[in-house]
């Protein structure tokens, strides 16, 4: 999506005869969005990406909410949560609305199903683990920090290495996006952005997988997967070009913004969709002037429900978090930092914090597998005193 690539053999023209060395074409498929107006890529394949055995039904998704309660300020410790092996199967559904849900697993299997989203495109960050994201585009390495953007519609696997892996999975119904704000009329990212085109990585080369049988792969669609056998490995691709695609960015890579005194949450934008937007809040040094009160005000999220995922259990605002730790702070209730937190970073220089926040405009639900691992003393953390 954000820069124009091109892989392996291609012929001069768009749809034009492409032969292969016996002679017959080699079948032509764009995977692009928005019905031929939005990105995508035009893929040479080697046997017909319609080939499909059969079809089955593979799974439900029905993702289970928790009873209303009353509106309240959450604490989730999602690093406490136990999953299945399956990068991809044993999601456990957290926090959702019908603009963009998120999950976490975390995984063990060294290789996984050969899947695609076709009803939300993904944004996964790599809070620890490495590994391959493989896909007809080419294999893309992956590792701790990464935030990794498959467009729906495209086929992949997670290939891991041995080591422990957590992912967290933001699936958005809208486009994910990099900030209109940090790009200029031509899409190139701007002077002064977070971060530039040299940040972002794209795959290597398609591997070209030639083989012929019975090759399954679960598809996502209207909440439920099913299983697509198709007659060839879907990653027969010998060339593609344009702008859809799997590509990565490493949240060590996003230069924050330091001011005198305190900068607000825009300046940590990342990414954006339909109804949210994603911060990355990173090591940096504080904001320098002698009486800056480094930690944020007291706010109210107006129109906003408020997610913070800790990858590191500092936090310059916030006590009794660890790694893992999610906060939602909803439309409704101010919210600000916990008792002796704005005082005790006055003359600080430095934070090591490290989270992603996902702001959404519409509310979110929270799911039933999150009631197991939430910290419900946190709604009345912010009492001082010997009531506290
Ligand atoms: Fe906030």
């Amino acid at each position: 999506m954000p820069i124009y690539q091109q892989r392996g053999r291609l012929p001069r023209k768009r749809h034009v005869a492409f032969r292969r060395e016996d002679g017959g074409l080699y079948p032509e498929e764009l995977v692009g969005n928005k019905g031929f107006a939005g990105a995508s890529s035009l893929l040479y394949h080697l046997r017909l990406p319609t080939a499909v055995k059969s079809v089955r039904p593979f799974r439900e998704l029905a993702w289970e909410a928790e009873e209303r309660g009353p509106l309240r300020h959450r604490h989730l410790r999602s690093g406490r949560l136990e999953t299945g092996p399956s990068p991809v199967l044993d999601r456990v559904p957290l926090l959702w609305n019908d603009d963009v849900a998120l999950s976490l697993v975390r995984p063990s299997t060294r290789e996984d199903v050969l899947y695609r989203n076709a009803q939300a495109d993904e944004l996964v960050y790599v809070t620890e683990g490495e590994g391959d994201l493989e896909s007809a585009f080419g294999n893309l390495a992956f590792r701790d920090g990464d935030y990794l953007v498959v467009p729906r519609g495209i086929v992949h696997r997670y290939r891991l290495s041995p080591r422990p892996a957590r992912l967290l999975v933001i699936e958005s119904a809208g486009e994910v996006r990099l900030p209109k704000r940090y790009r200029n009329e031509h899409g190139q990212l701007l002077e002064g952005a977070p971060f530039s085109e040299r940040d972002i990585r794209t795959p290597g080369a398609p591997s070209t997988v030639d083989e012929t049988g019975e090759f399954p792969i679960l598809v996502k669609a209207g909440n439920r997967l099913t299983e697509v056998v198709l007659a060839h490995h879907p990653f027969d691709v010998v060339g593609w070009d344009g702008y859809y695609y799997p590509w990565a960015f490493n949240i060590h890579d996003f230069e924050p913004k330091v001011a005198r005194i305190h900068l607000p949450p825009p300046v940590h934008q990342t990414f954006e969709g339909d109804g949210w937007v994603v911060c990355s809040f990173c090591p940096r040094p504080y904001d320098f002037d002698k009486e800056a009160v480094p930690a944020p005000y007291n706010h109210q999220n107006v129109m906003s429900d408020e997610v913070l995922y800790y990858a590191s259990a500092r936090f310059m605002s916030r006590k009794g978090i660890e790694v893992g730790s999610i906060t939602l702070h909803p439309d409704g209730l101010p919210h600000g930092p916990q008792p002796g937190k704005a005082e005790e970073s006055i003359g600080k220089t430095w934070t090591d914090e490290l989270a992603v926040m996902l702001d959404t405009f519409r509310p979110l639900r929270v799911g039933r597998a999150a009631l197991a691992v939430e910290d419900t003393a946190y709604t009345t953390s912010w009492l001082e005193g010997p009531s506290a």
